[in-house]
């Protein structure tokens, strides 16, 4: 879809702005004032709707934020941080609020430069073969704007993270497969995301693969981290309504005491023999979430068991039961009835 399209009656600009509240456009993150912020009139139809139980950590929204709409990129977005801390939530909020379409490009290993750029399909036309110029998703972006989503770019090959530097740096980009060489489009704006910063041989996210630093110094980065204890409990609070608040507040303490284990109590990695497996916001939602689906006669551990200890290590495993005891004690064998009656 390109930024101007003709419907039957009128042409519409999607590249049109307003000026709105700030707070109007963004509750969570401003207080009622008179701040104004700049965004798309017009909803694109590639935008995408974002989640409504994402709840967005200020400050690193607001620097996301700053730097979309600021006059000039002059670095892309790199978003870096543990699995599930909500760094592609963050980029779908944002696109979403400002009414910019979103094109989203799950970055892998196997994945080649043309899958960025586009190809030519086949088509038919008045009885005919024809041969089509399909843009892929980055090059959509690029072409017509919108933020380009680079989903887990540390999964990125070498090829494919040199066929990215002038894509990443705004400059013309040349598209082999159609031998054009397309222009930035002024509204567009790619963010990356990764769990690491390209190091490369992560114990924990072995698939992500070692980047230059010629490639990462081009991104202006951003950390997410798990959000605190207040901020989970207002996630949770929105998600799981149903759930007594003793238990909500069991699963967050759970959820902190296995961060602590993996990632230390400063969430800086300085920890000896840190636990591999991760106790994300993801799946603290999905565990609060089956508790409730698993229903009144299940116990607690049945669905721990299916959104989490199934998947842990043999390695890890004995620390993480001796976590899951020390917080939940017998309650962890409990079916949830027993557990809606307690106060
Ligand atoms: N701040 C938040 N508010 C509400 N839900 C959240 C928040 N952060 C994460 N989540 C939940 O966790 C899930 C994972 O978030 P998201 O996919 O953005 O993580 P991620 O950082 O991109 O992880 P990965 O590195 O594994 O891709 C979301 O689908 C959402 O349910
Ligand atoms: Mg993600």
């Amino acid at each position: 879809m390109s930024a101007l399209a003709i419907n039957t009656t009128t042409a519409i600009d999607y590249t049109e702005m307003e000026k709105v509240p700030a707070h109007v456009v963004f509750p969570e993150l401003f207080e009622p004032s008179a701040v104004m912020i700049q965004r798309r009139k017009n909803r694109h139809p590639d935008c995408i709707p974002s989640n409504p139980m994402y709840i967005p950590d200020p400050e690193v929204a607001k620097l996301a934020l700053v730097w979309l709409v600021a006059p000039h990129q002059l670095l892309s977005l790199g978003l870096q941080g543990h699995t599930g801390t909500g760094k592609t939530e963050l980029a779908l909020y944002l696109a979403d609020k400002l009414n910019l379409p979103i094109y989203i490009v799950k970055i892998h290993a196997r994945m080649n430069p043309q899958d960025l750029e586009g190809s030519y399909v086949l088509d038919a036309e008045k009885n005919k073969t024809i041969t089509r110029k399909e843009y892929g998703p980055a090059a959509k972006a690029y072409r017509n704007g919108g933020v380009l989503l680079m989903d887990e770019f540390d999964k990125a090959s070498g090829e494919l993270t040199s066929a990215m530097h002038l894509l990443v740096e705004g400059k013309p980009w040349p598209l082999e497969m159609f031998k054009e060489t397309i222009a930035k489009h002024n509204q567009c704006y790619v963010i990356g995301t990764a769990n690491t910063y390209g190091s490369g041989h992560d114990e924990r996210y072995i698939t992500s693969n070692q980047m230059d630093q010629a490639f990462l110094s081009r991104f202006m980065w951003l950390e997410t981290q798990y959000p605190n204890v207040v901020q989970e409990s207002k996630i949770l609070e929105k998600f799981a309504p149903r759930l007594p608040l003793h238990l909500r507040n069991d699963i967050i303490k759970l959820a902190n005491a296995l961060r602590d284990a993996a990632l230390g109590t400063n969430r800086d990695g300085d920890i000896d023999d840190p636990i591999q497996c991760i106790f994300s916001t993801r799946v603290m939602i999905a565990w609060a979430y089956y508790i409730q689906t698993f229903g009144a006669f299940r116990k607690l551990k049945q669905s721990l068991d299916a959104v989490f200890l199934k998947s842990v290590t043999p390695e890890d495993a004995g620390i993480v039961k001796d976590i899951v005891e020390k917080v939940f004690g017998d309650d962890i064998n409990k079916p949830l009835k027993d557990l809606l009656a307690k106060k």
